[in-house]
């Protein structure tokens, strides 16, 4: 079965049609540029546009950068604009599809999801914690497999800090950090949710997870197993599709 996957971060708007027996796309992604500033408007533009490329008309599932909670009302609005809070996000996407039924997930769950199905979380039990390190820094936490939705880790406290504006993957790009350093600031966050949560296992995602061989060596000291996403840049995508489908039916 096929279910379209989009993924709305704060600098792309990307989905394909997903493929959910494989846990993967069916065809090669498509993205546009979040417009500036992320509106709700300018958002559901682009999302049509992804969707119109493929002359989808079938159930699309999206995810959103910050809380949603009773499936549609979006709750924070971080690194999108503020207008978006209290949206009824399904309500405005469905209405620019042309009404076709549509889902929005937190992006980290949706990732999060993805990865615990056939990635790089696959048959772990006990408490797993999933980063996305991007834009800003997301968290899926589960339990023996379930999760636990929008969980906002990335909002923690970390010396003064929103956790998210010092140890994100903008933060070391806007303040041109070495990997190193960025890996200092990525380990104290760790310690301080491993401190937290004692999870058996921490999954990164996010793009940073493609070049994890230039920092996990710096991150040492961790009790918990530390490991990559598998699914990399795509688990937005196709876990927004898995969610999609299982309200679906
Ligand atoms: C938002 C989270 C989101 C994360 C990654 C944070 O700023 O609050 O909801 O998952 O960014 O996009």
């Amino acid at each position: 079965m096929q279910i379209f996957g989009l993924d709305i971060g704060g600098s792309g708007i990307k989905g394909a049609p997903v493929d959910l027996d494989r846990g993967d796309l069916a065809q090669e992604r498509f993205k546009v540029l979040t417009p500036h500033p992320a509106t709700p408007d300018g958002v559901a533009d682009g999302v049509k546009e992804v969707v119109e490329h493929y002359g989808w008309t079938g159930p699309v599932g999206l995810t959103f950068p910050g809380v949603v909670t009773g499936g549609s009302t979006i709750r924070t609005a971080a690194n999108v604009d503020k207008s978006w809070i209290d949206t009824d996000a399904r309500a405005l996407f469905s209405a620019r599809l042309g009404g076709l039924p549509v889902t929005v997930v937190n992006d980290a769950d949706a990732a999060g999801v993805a990865e615990m199905h056939f990635g790089a979380g696959r048959d772990r039990r006990g408490t797993v914690i999933l980063l996305t390190f991007g834009t800003g820094i997301g968290s899926a936490l589960f339990v023996d497999g379930a999760l636990v939705p929008n969980t906002e880790l990335g909002h923690l406290e970390l010396h003064g800090h929103d956790a998210e504006k010092k140890a994100s993957s903008k933060a070391k790009e806007d303040e041109e950090l070495t990997w190193e350093h960025w890996a200092h600031r990525v380990h104290k966050y760790l310690a301080h949710v491993e401190m937290l949560f004692s999870p058996e296992l921490f999954i990164i995602g996010g793009g940073v997870s493609r070049k994890s061989h230039k920092f996990l060596h710096y991150i040492e000291g961790i009790k918990a197993e530390i490991v990559p996403a598998q699914l990399q840049n795509n688990a937005g995508i196709v876990g927004a599709a898995m969610h999609a489908a299982e309200k679906d039916g």
